[in-house]
C-alpha cells in the first residue's frame, strides 16, 4: 500500500472544519524549572548524567516560555490557527508525582488556556509528553504498575482544574519513545537499558492511558474527548529478501503495532511472544488489562516524521543506540537516493498515506485521526524552504489519504517555535518560528508565512 492510488485530478481542498495548530510540549519550551514550586521530573535528572544530551544542555531556560506565554499566544493568533496543542508538566502539578497538588503550577496552565480561549484558540492538552516526577521514576516508574494509578490520578487533577475549559485531552505522547527509548536503549531519560523493565514500561503506560480514559470519562462534559498520541513510522524492508521483511515485521512490532493492537484492536500483537520471549515473560500483564487499555478513544492522534528502512543485521552490527537490551537483529539504513531533511532523516510523505490508510484498514473500529505532529528539522534558516516544502507535501498526502478513506480531522505542525529537542539539545531546530536563545526574541520563518496564508485558503495547487 505504499503507493498514492488512483488520485483525483485538481486541487486538493480541505473540508471547511479541519482544524489547524501547532504543537510543543512543555519540558521543551518552559524552562523556569525551579519555579513556582515546580518538582524536578527524569529529564531534569538526565540532563544533568554526563554525555546524555549533546553539549551538555537542558531545558532549564528553554524559550522561557512559562514567561513569556502571551507572546507565543500571540504568534498563534497571527498565524490563524485554531488549535494549540501543548503538555501539561506533571511534577508542575504534583511536584511528588502524587500527594498535595501545587496550586500556583495549575495557576500558569490556566492563565495559558484562558488566553488561548480569549483568542479564539482550542487547546489540545497532553498529559504526558515524557517528563515523569523523578518521584514517581524512584519508585520504579512506568517499570511498575503503581505509575499506570499515579498517572490516572494525575488525569483527574488536571480535569478538575481545566475541565471547565479544555475539551480535548490527550493522554500520552508517544509511549514507544517513554518506554523502549527511555528504558530500554536509554537514549532519553530515564537512560535506562533494560529489556523486561522496557516492555512492562510500555504495557504500564498504556494501562495508564487506560485507566485515565475511564476517569476522564467519567467526569467529563457532553462533546468533551479522550484521545493518545502514537508516533507512527511504517517500516520498509531493505531488499527483497526473506530475511529483511522479517527484520522489518520485527520493528513494525516494537515501534507501531505493540501500541496499536491493544489499542485499537482489542488484543496484544500476535508476534509479541515470538520476538521478545526472549527478553520477557510478560509478567507484568493481568487479566483485564487488555479491557482497560482498549477502553474507547474518541480520537487518535499520530506524529509521523518518516518511515523506516530495516535490514537484518547481526547483533553487534545493529543500531548502536538499538541494540542494548532489544536484540532483534535489525538496522536502519538510509537508502541512497533519498531526500533527506536537514537532520539526515529520510523524507518520505507517502509514509503519511501508508500510515493514514494502513490504520483505517488494519482496524474497523479505528476513531477519527488528528495528526498531532508532523514537520522538519534543521539547523534554523529563516528561509526554510526545506520546511516549507516538507509541510506540503505531507498535507497533500494527507489529502490523498483522506480521498483514499481515512478519517482525518486535523493537523497541527510540529513546532511552534524552536525547541530544547530532547537528546539533540537546542541545535536540531523544527520551529515555524526561530528563537535565538540568547535574547529569546522570536522571529517568524518563511514556513510561519506559508502555512499562515496556507490556513487562511487551505487549498493546494495541484
Ligand atoms: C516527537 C516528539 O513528540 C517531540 O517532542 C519531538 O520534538 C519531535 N518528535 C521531533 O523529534
Amino acid at each position: 500500500m505504499t503507493a498514492i492510488e488512483h488520485r483525483p485530478s485538481g486541487p486538493r481542498v480541505f473540508p471547511a472544519g479541519f482544524v489547524w495548530g501547532t504543537a510543543t510540549a512543555a519540558y521543551q519550551i518552559e524552562g523556569a524549572v525551579d519555579v513556582d514550586g515546580r518538582g524536578r521530573s527524569i529529564w531534569d535528572t538526565f540532563c544533568r548524567m554526563p554525555g546524555a544530551v549533546a553539549r551538555g544542555e537542558s531545558g532549564e531556560i528553554a524559550c522561557d516560555h512559562y514567561h513569556r506565554w502571551q507572546e507565543d499566544v500571540d504568534l498563534m493568533k497571527e498565524l490563524g490557527a485554531a488549535a494549540y496543542r501543548f503538555s501539561v508538566a506533571w511534577p508542575r502539578v504534583l511536584p511528588d508525582g502524587r500527594g498535595p497538588v501545587n496550586r500556583r503550577g495549575l495557576d500558569f496552565y490556566r492563565r495559558l488556556v484562558d488566553a488561548l480561549r480569549e483568542g479564539g484558540i482550542e487547546p489540545y492538552v497532553t498529559l504526558y509528553h515524557w517528563d515523569l516526577p523523578q518521584a514517581i521514576e524512584d519508585r520504579g516508574g512506568w517499570r511498575v504498575r503503581e505509575t499506570a494509578e499515579r498517572f490516572a490520578d494525575y488525569a483527574e487533577v488536571m480535569y478538575d482544574a481545566l475541565g471547565d475549559s479544555v475539551s480535548n485531552w490527550i493522554t500520552l505522547n508517544e509511549p514507544y519513545c517513554s518506554s523502549i527509548v527511555g528504558y530500554g536503549e536509554g537514549r532519553h531519560a530515564p537512560g535506562a537499558t533494560e529489556g523486561h523493565g522496557a516492555l512492562a514500561a510500555a504495557h504500564h503506560l498504556l494501562l495508564g492511558h487506560g485507566l485515565a480514559v475511564t476517569r476522564l470519562r467519567a467526569l467529563a462534559r457532553p462533546g468533551q474527548r479522550v484521545g493518545v498520541t502514537l508516533n507512527m513510522s511504517p517500516t520498509v524492508p531493505a531488499t527483497t529478501s526473506p530475511e529483511d521483511a522479517a527484520a522489518a515485521r520485527r520493528m513494525d512490532l516494537l515501534v507501531n503495532r505493540q501500541f496499536t493492537d491493544p489499542l485499537f484492536g482489542g488484543s496484544y500483537a500476535p508476534d509479541m511472544a515470538e520476538t521478545f520471549g526472549r527478553i520477557t515473560d510478560f509478567s507484568f500483564r493481568r487479566d483485564g488489562d487488555l479491557e482497560t487499555i482498549g477502553t474507547p478513544v474518541d480520537f487518535l492522534g499520530v506524529n509521523y516524521y518518516y518511515r523506516l528502512h530495516v535490514e537484518a543485521a547481526p547483533y553487534e552490527e545493529a543500531d548502536p543506540g538499538r541494540r542494548t537490551a532489544f536484540d532483534l537483529g535489525v538496522r536502519t539504513v538510509t537508502p541512497e537516493d533519498a531526500r533527506t531533511s536537514g537532520l539526515g532523516w529520510v523524507v518520505e510523505p507517502e509514509g503519511l498515506y501508508e500510515t493514514l490508510v494502513g490504520l483505517t484498514t488494519r482496524y474497523p473500529d479505528l476513531p477519527p485521526v488528528y495528526i498531532t505532529e508532523n514537520g522538519y528539522g534543521d539547523d534554523g534558516a529563516l528561509e526554510d524552504t526545506g520546511r516549507v516544502d516538507y509541510l506540503r507535501d505531507h498535507l497533500a498526502a494527507t489529502h490523498d489519504a483522506m480521498t483514499a478513506g481515512a478519517d482525518v480531522r486535523g493537523y497541527f505542525a510540529w513546532s511552534l517555535m524552536d525547541n530544547f529537542e530532547w537528546a539533540r539539545g537546542y541545535s536540531a531546530r523544527f520551529g515555524l518560528v526561530h528563537v535565538d536563545y540568547e535574547t529569546q526574541e522570536r522571529t517568524p520563518k518563511s514556513s510561519y508565512r506559508w502555512m499562515r496564508e496556507f490556513i487562511a485558503d487551505p487549498v493546494l495547487a495541484e
